[in-house]
């Protein structure tokens, strides 16, 4: 199992610090909406200059009709980052596309399509999707699946069943982690190492519990102790 470190602070200058107290970990920095619509593709090449062995994660959940999620694919496909997602609600055509655009490139990233946010607890995912959610999810990674995705976003709480459903070797990436059972703030579908590791997830995303704590490296090496 992996450890990805969401970079979620409200500043640059934050996220580069906490990127270089965390340098001589082996993890995956993740980069969402907020640093890379203000700091765009120089934010993420800074990072890779502070530890060039970073894995980069951008987490941009693209939504759109499938031509345009191809291009925007494309482009992200040349920027040196290890791991996107999009939306698996955009449906299989849209994911096959993105898929069949991005296959040129020699060293493509991996793609992960988001299920069900973390954040919907079963009543406020059944009033958007209209289906109970650990089916709905299930069956967005099927269709991940058959549409040669990498992987998918999920909580911990599908993990397993996706596996069996696709294969051991589809990539579940589950934020929603408190890793010590910290607090879960607007996250619903929340667990942590423990139950990461016998769900059989390979990446864990972590944010707050590591960014506001006192010390984040100390957490870190905890975490990556704990793996
Ligand atoms: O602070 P916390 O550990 O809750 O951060 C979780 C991170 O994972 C946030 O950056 C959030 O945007 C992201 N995320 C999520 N649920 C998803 C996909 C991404 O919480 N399904």
């Amino acid at each position: 199992m992996k450890l990805c470190v969401a970079l979620d602070l409200p500043t640059k200058k934050e996220n580069i610090s906490l990127a270089k107290e965390l340098k001589e970990f082996d993890v995956w920095l993740k980069v969402g909406f907020r640093s890379f619509i203000r700091d765009s593709k120089e934010f993420l090449y800074k990072l890779k200059e502070i530890n060039e062995n970073f894995k980069i994660f951008l987490d941009l959940k693209l939504y759109d009709i499938p031509n345009t999620m191809a291009d925007a694919s494309e482009e992200i496909a040349k920027l040196d980052i290890d791991m996107f997602n999009i939306h698996a609600s955009a449906g299989k055509k849209a994911m096959k596309a993105v898929m069949e655009r991005i296959k040129k490139f020699e060293k493509r990233p991996l793609v992960l399509a988001v299920t069900a946010l973390t954040s919907f607890d079963e009543e406020s995912f059944r009033k958007i999707y209209g289906s109970p959610l650990e089916e709905k999810a299930k069956e967005f990674a099927k269709d991940a699946f058959e549409s040669e995705l990498d992987g998918v976003v999920c909580s911990v709480f599908e993990s397993k069943q996706i596996k069996e459903v696709t294969s051991k070797d589809f990539i579940t990436l589950t934020p929603g982690i408190r890793p010590f059972g910290e607090e879960a703030a607007d996250q619903k579908r929340v667990a942590d190492i423990k139950s990461a590791k016998e769900n059989l997830v390979d990446f864990i995303v972590v944010g707050r519990p590591i960014y506001k704590a006192e010390n984040p490296r100390e957490v870190v090496e905890r975490i990556l102790t704990n793996l």
